[in-house]
């Protein structure tokens, strides 16, 4: 026998009995984004390599280290998209959709980024994306963190809670770096290895660090909020007052900095202590100088994407109910003038909206109802030659064993009252 052929490391196939979870947090975010207006927008998975420099930040971990980029067959670079808001900006500007209207679009689907795997933490996974254009005053920012919380409630998801913080402008902040350096270069020898790298690129990004040898000169930093513009100040002031007449709690985590360039004002991050080092489950802001920055005209935004794979490990945790889908009827065919009616019958139940499955590839009586039992439907319909020859059909009941044998013209209706009373 040859090797069996293994996944990509870091890349997940989702079983059946996954899928259908999924599927639930799906529906209730369709119906929840649907509620405030925000509309699908679907949008490939291959993009230029360079719309994710320009946007991510060419010298952030996503865009150094963690891309599949490769060249195709006619020489133009291409990297698998790491997030979804490059692409959403990159479509919104090329079919026109951004400049001078208000836009609300929700996406769904896999990203890629070549992270080390570990729990929650995945080389291919799965978001679901909101992406606001138009709208620069900060009732914006509450309206996706409410939205967020509606979400969690729909699902029932608990032990999860809001951490929020201000970057202000690309101008406060680049004042804010500027004494950041300087107080880190004067500490240059307790840095670890990280801070030391990040220190000439990505300063901000060492107030993430999670080293607990980093925690004293981390904790003793200047902070950023010291350093908002006055703008920026009565944004996050305004935002602040939004949610708490919204009845949301929150936390100001000055450190909150976010692993992506684009971030003006407004950043927020869902967290849980559940899911180990992995502890954000949905994570966003605003982004009020990106679609200038990808050439259209000055238009502000705000947005946020939600790990599926961490939310619906959270969810499973939690011991959630089972979302199976199983047929609800199991057809048992016997003989080939059932094999034949079968079809017709199967078919008259599913117009009446009952789920089916109709036995495959014959076996005894005995197989078949194995077969029903695990198919996990509660009704057996039995089709011999005596049923064809009489129209009739025995009707099964799997979990108590009871049967009685009925005429096939009663069956749609008699199917429809148990599967009510059920
Ligand atoms: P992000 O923080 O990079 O932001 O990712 C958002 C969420 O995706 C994370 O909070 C996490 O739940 C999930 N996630 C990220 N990387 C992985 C991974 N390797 N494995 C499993 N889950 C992961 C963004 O992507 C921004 N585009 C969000 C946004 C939209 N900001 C504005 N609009």
């Amino acid at each position: 026998m040859s090797k069996a052929i293994q996944a990509v490391r870091g890349m997940n196939d989702l079983l059946p009995d996954a899928v259908e979870r999924w599927q639930r947090i799906e529906a209730l975010a369709r119906d929840v984004l649907h509620a405030y207006g925000y509309r699908e927008i679907r949008l490939p998975v291959l993009e230029k390599s360079e719309l994710f420099a320009r946007s991510i930040g060419s010298l952030t971990d996503i865009v150094e280290k963690e891309m599949y980029s490769f060249e195709d067959r006619s020489g133009e670079n291409l990297t698998l998209r790491p997030e979804g808001t490059a692409g959403c900006v990159r479509a919104g500007i090329e079919n026109g959709f951004l400049h001078n209207q208000i836009q609300r679009l929700w996406y769904a689907g896999p990203m890629f980024r070549h992270e080390r795997p570990q729990k929650g933490r995945y080389r291919q996974f799965h978001q679901i994306g909101v992406e606001a254009f138009g709208i620069e005053t900060p009732d914006l920012d509450a309206e996706l963190i409410v939205m967020c919380a509606r979400l969690w409630r729909a699902l029932g998801l608990d032990g999860i809670s809001l951490q929020l913080n201000s970057l202000g402008t690309p101008a406060s902040r680049a004042a804010y770096r500027s004494e950041l350096v300087r107080y880190l270069e004067a500490r240059r020898s307790v840095l670890d290895e990280d801070s030391l790298r990040r220190l000439d690129k990505n300063p901000l990004r060492i107030l993430d660090s999670k080293n607990p040898a980093m925690q004293d000169v981390v904790t003793a930093a200047p902070s950023l909020s010291e350093h908002l513009d006055d703008a920026s100040r009565a944004h996050f002031e305004r935002l602040l007052d939004l949610l708490r007449r919204a009845g949301i709690e929150y936390t100001i985590n000055p450190r909150l900095v976010r692993g992506l360039d684009y971030y003006t004002r407004t950043v927020f991050e869902w967290t849980t202590e559940r899911l180990g080092a992995q502890s954000a489950v949905c994570a966003g802001g605003r982004y009020d100088g990106l679609v200038e920055q990808l050439g259209g005209k000055a238009t502000p935004a705000a947005g946020f994407a939600i790990g599926m794979e961490r939310l619906a490990e959270l969810l499973a945790q939690q011991g959630d109910q089972n979302h199976e889908v199983h047929p609800q009827a199991y057809l048992v065919l016997l003989g080939a003038d059932a094999e034949g009616e079968g079809l017709t019958l199967a078919e008259r139940l599913r117009d009446a909206g009952v789920r089916v499955e109709c036995n495959g590839g014959g076996g005894s009586l005995k197989t078949q109802l194995k077969r029903a039992d695990r198919s996990r439907a509660r009704h057996a319909l039995l089709l011999g030659e005596d049923e064809v020859r009489t129209a009739s059909v025995t009707v099964k009941d799997l979990r108590d064993g009871t049967q009685r044998s009925i005429a096939q013209s009663e069956l749609v209706d008699l199917l429809l009252k148990k599967l009510d009373e059920e």
